[in-house]
């Protein structure tokens, strides 16, 4: 909660930016900047998000605004002050390790990949809270609630009778925004399947993979750590993954009409 707080006084302090010759500028008006930055090519933001999902995710989250053990990137001044790579790379490829961070031997192309996807969530976090803070909501209740039902699938995973009841009165509309565009996957851990070549499976919690190794906890609690070769099949299972779709198809008017739909949930 805290944090989300600071997300929106950060992008508060990026609106303020904005403004031809605030009076009192930032030294850095950090999202001033972002906009102005070139989009990221959408197929290095699709590839980073896998890259970041499979590695990283489970530390920094899934959307890489920060999970429980790693921080938010989204917000990080290092990730914010990235260029194509040359800020965040020497952290991936060194870790910090006497802080939690392992290092990563990813190469060149892929770290790139993952500036672009870091950029994408910086900019899409910024615009998007920019723009709906202002007005927080505006949108077509009606309009929200078809999309809930229809484009959105939401209702194939929540119901407003049911776990989305009261939603509203749970969360400020402000809180509730963040809730749904992204939802917090500290306790929704990815799930993975492995499949040897003899075909016995070992299934559980996502605790690490990169291109070397995949590791996870069973239903037992206990840890497995294989090494990867070909024959080895990886199915992995986000349960957030709609969610990270959803964030690349909403369009503005989406994400207000159902906000909209959603604050009627009391
Ligand atoms: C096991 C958990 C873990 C994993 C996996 C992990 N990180 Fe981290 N990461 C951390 C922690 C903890 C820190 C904070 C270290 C510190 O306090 O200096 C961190 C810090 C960072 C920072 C510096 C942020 C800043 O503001 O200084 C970047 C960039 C980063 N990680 C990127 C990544 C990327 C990219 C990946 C995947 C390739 C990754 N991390 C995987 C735990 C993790
Ligand atoms: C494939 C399943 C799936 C779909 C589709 C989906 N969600 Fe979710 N949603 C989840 C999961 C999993 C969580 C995290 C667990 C939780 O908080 O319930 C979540 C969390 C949320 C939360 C936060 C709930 C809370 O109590 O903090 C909201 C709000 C939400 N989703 C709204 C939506 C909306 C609106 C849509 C459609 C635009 C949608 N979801 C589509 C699976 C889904």
């Amino acid at each position: 909660m805290k944090k989300l707080a600071a997300l929106f006084l950060f992008t508060a302090a990026s609106l303020a930016a904005q403004a031809p010759a605030p009076p009192s500028a930032p030294a850095r008006p950090r999202g001033n900047m972002l906009i102005s930055r070139a989009v990221p090519d959408p197929s290095a933001v699709e590839r980073g998000q896998k890259i970041f999902s499979a590695n990283c995710g489970f530390c920094h989250g899934t959307n890489a605004q920060g999970g429980d053990t790693g921080p938010d990137l989204v917000r990080s001044p290092l990730a914010l002050d990235d260029e194509r790579g040359d800020k965040i790379g020497p952290v991936i490829l060194e870790g910090r390790a006497n802080k939690g961070m392992p290092a990563f031997h990813l190469p060149a192309e892929q770290i790139q990949d993952i500036a672009a996807f870091l950029r994408s969530r910086q900019q899409a976090a910024i615009d998007r809270n920019a723009y709906t803070i202002l007005n927080v909501v505006t949108g077509d209740r009606q309009k929200g609630r078809e999309y809930f039902n229809g484009a959105g699938r939401c209702n194939t995973c929540h119901s407003p009778t049911g776990d989305l009841a009261g939603i509203a009165k749970k969360y400020d509309a402000v809180t509730l925004q963040s809730r749904f565009l992204y939802p917090r996957p500290v306790e929704v851990r990815p799930q993975v399947t492995v499949t040897l070549a003899s075909g016995q499976t070992f299934a559980g919690t996502l605790d690490y993979l990169d291109d070397f190794n995949v590791a996870l906890r069973d239903g037992a609690g206990e840890y497995h750590s294989l090494s990867r070769d070909p024959r080895l099949k990886i199915d992995v299972h986000d349960p957030l993954s709609a969610h990270a779709e959803l964030l690349k198809k909403y369009s503005d008017a989406d994400m207000h009409n159902l906000l909209a739909y959603l604050v009627t949930l009391k």
